[in-house]
C-alpha cells in the first residue's frame, strides 16, 4: 500500500502553526498560573511569604530567645533576632525633636530604637519584605493557613478589580473622596471579587504595613476623610475563639458587638495599640524611616506608627492593613509577674499558668504535642 504523505509545504505550515500556537499559550496562559500559583504558595514557605522573619527583644533575655526559636523551629519558620536597645543608653542627640517636650521614658526610648533597627535593616539589606516580631509573642499552629487567608482579603481590599478600567472593590481605596460614604457594604470572605494578582508580594503589591499582632484595632472611623473604609469579614473562622474570649484595648469592641461568632475581619489600620508583630514591605521601611525614624519621637512606637498609618502629627498617610483578631498575640509565661515586660512595672506576684491571648491552637503552649508528632493538639479556648 503506497503510503501518502504530505506535501511539504503543508507540514512545514503546520509545524509553524503549532509552534505560534504554543508559544501563544505559553505567554498568556501558563506564566500567569505559575505565577499566581508560587505567589499565594509562598505563605508556606519558612519566612511566610516574607523575605524574612526579624525578632526584636533584648540579647539578655535568653528565656524569649529560647522560646521563639522552639516556636518557629515548631512552625517549621526561620527567624533571626534584632537587637533591643536599652533606652538609658540612647543619647538625646540621636532622638529626633522638633518640637519642644520631655524626653521620653526609657522603656519606649529603647524600643523606638530596637523597632528602628530592625527597619534600618530592612532597608540597608533591601530586603523586598519582612515580617518584624516582638519576643514575646506566640500564634495558632494554623497560621499558615490563617495569612493565607489574610492575603486573599488584603488583594481584594487593594488590587484592581479585573477588568478594563482600573477599580477598586472598596469603593474608597485609595483614598476616599469629599462625598465617600463612611461605611460601605462588607466584602464577603466567601465571595471576593477577582482581582488582578499582584506580582511582588503574595499579600498584594502596594501596602507599607500590615499590621497583624496589635492588642487593639479600630475599623476606620466613618468621619475619617484619609483612609478607606473597606472590610473583608470571614465568617465561621475556626481559628477565632468565641467572644467571651476576645478583649481589645479599644473601645467599642465593634467586632465583638457587631458580628457573629468566630468572625475575623481584615481592614485598613485604624487607632492600633501595641506593635506586637507588623511586616514592611521595602518601600514601607523607607518611608517608616523618613517619617518615624527622623521625625518627632513624641510617643512610643506604637503610636508613632498610628501617626504613619492615619497620617497624623505631620505625617502622611500609608498603606497599613490589619486583621481582628490578631494573628500574633502575647505569651505570658508562667513565673514571677516582674519578669512579664522590660517595658512597664509589673508589680509583684506571681503567674501560675501560661497562657497566650486569643490563640486557640496555641504553638507555644502545644510543644508537648508538636514535639511529640503525634499528640492531640489542646485547644485553648474552647467553645462552650
Ligand atoms: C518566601 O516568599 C517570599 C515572597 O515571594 C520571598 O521573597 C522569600 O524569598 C521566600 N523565602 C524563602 C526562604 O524562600
Ligand atoms: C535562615 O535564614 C538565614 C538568613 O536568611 C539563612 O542564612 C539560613 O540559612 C536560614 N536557615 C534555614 C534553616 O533555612
Ligand atoms: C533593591 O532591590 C530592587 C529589586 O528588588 C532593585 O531594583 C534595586 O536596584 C535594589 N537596590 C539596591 C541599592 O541594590
Amino acid at each position: 500500500m503506497a503510503v501518502r504523505r504530505h506535501p511539504p509545504t503543508r507540514t512545514y505550515a503546520a509545524v509553524i502553526i503549532s509552534a505560534i500556537l504554543l508559544i501563544y499559550l505559553y505567554s498568556n496562559f501558563v506564566p500567569t498560573e505559575r505565577q499566581y500559583h508560587a505567589l499565594i504558595d509562598d505563605i508556606d514557605n519558612s519566612t511566610l511569604g516574607f523575605q524574612e522573619i526579624l525578632v526584636v527583644g533584648l540579647p539578655s533575655r535568653t528565656d524569649r530567645r529560647d522560646g521563639m526559636l522552639l516556636q518557629a523551629a515548631l512552625s517549621d519558620i526561620n527567624i533571626s533576632f534584632v537587637d533591643g536597645v536599652s533606652g538609658s543608653s540612647i543619647p538625646d542627640k540621636a532622638i529626633p525633636a522638633t518640637s519642644e517636650h520631655e524626653r521620653m521614658n526609657d522603656a519606649s526610648l529603647g524600643s523606638w530604637s530596637a523597632h528602628m533597627n530592625a527597619i534600618q535593616e530592612v532597608v540597608r539589606r533591601n530586603l523586598t519584605s519582612a515580617l518584624i516580631l516582638e519576643d514575646d509573642t506566640d500564634w495558632d499552629v494554623r497560621l499558615k493557613h490563617q495569612l493565607r487567608d489574610f492575603s486573599l482579603s488584603t488583594q481584594a481590599l487593594t488590587q484592581p478589580l479585573l477588568g478594563p478600567s482600573e477599580a477598586y472593590a472598596d469603593s474608597t481605596y485609595p483614598t476616599p473622596s469629599i462625598d465617600s460614604p463612611g461605611v460601605i457594604a462588607d466584602l464577603s470572605f466567601d465571595l471576593l471579587p477577582t482581582t488582578i494578582l499582584p506580582e511582588i508580594s503574595p499579600y498584594g503589591d502596594n501596602w507599607d504595613l500590615l499590621w497583624i499582632g496589635h492588642c487593639g484595632m479600630h475599623f476606620p472611623f466613618e468621619d475619617n476623610r484619609l483612609v478607606p473604609k473597606g472590610r473583608v469579614i470571614h465568617r465561621n473562622d475556626a481559628s477565632v475563639a468565641q467572644k467571651q474570649y476576645l478583649w481589645t484595648l479599644n473601645i467599642p469592641f465593634t467586632l465583638k458587638e457587631r458580628y457573629p461568632e468566630h468572625t475575623r475581619a481584615v481592614h485598613h489600620a485604624q487607632e492600633g495599640v501595641c506593635s506586637l508583630g507588623y511586616a514592611v514591605s521595602q518601600k514601607g521601611a523607607q518611608k517608616l524611616l523618613h517619617e518615624i525614624g527622623l521625625k518627632d519621637v513624641t510617643d512610643g512606637f506604637d503610636t508613632l506608627l498610628r501617626f504613619f498609618c492615619e497620617g497624623a502629627e505631620g505625617r502622611k498617610r500609608h498603606e497599613c492593613l490589619t486583621v481582628q483578631p490578631a494573628l500574633f498575640q502575647h505569651h505570658r509565661a508562667a513565673g514571677p509577674l516582674s519578669a512579664l515586660s522590660d517595658v512597664g512595672d509589673h508589680g509583684t506576684g506571681f503567674r501560675d499558668v501560661s497562657s497566650t491571648d486569643m490563640v486557640r491552637w496555641s504553638v507555644r503552649l502545644n510543644a508537648d504535642a508538636l514535639l511529640a508528632g503525634s499528640g492531640e493538639i489542646i485547644d485553648q479556648y474552647p467553645d462552650v
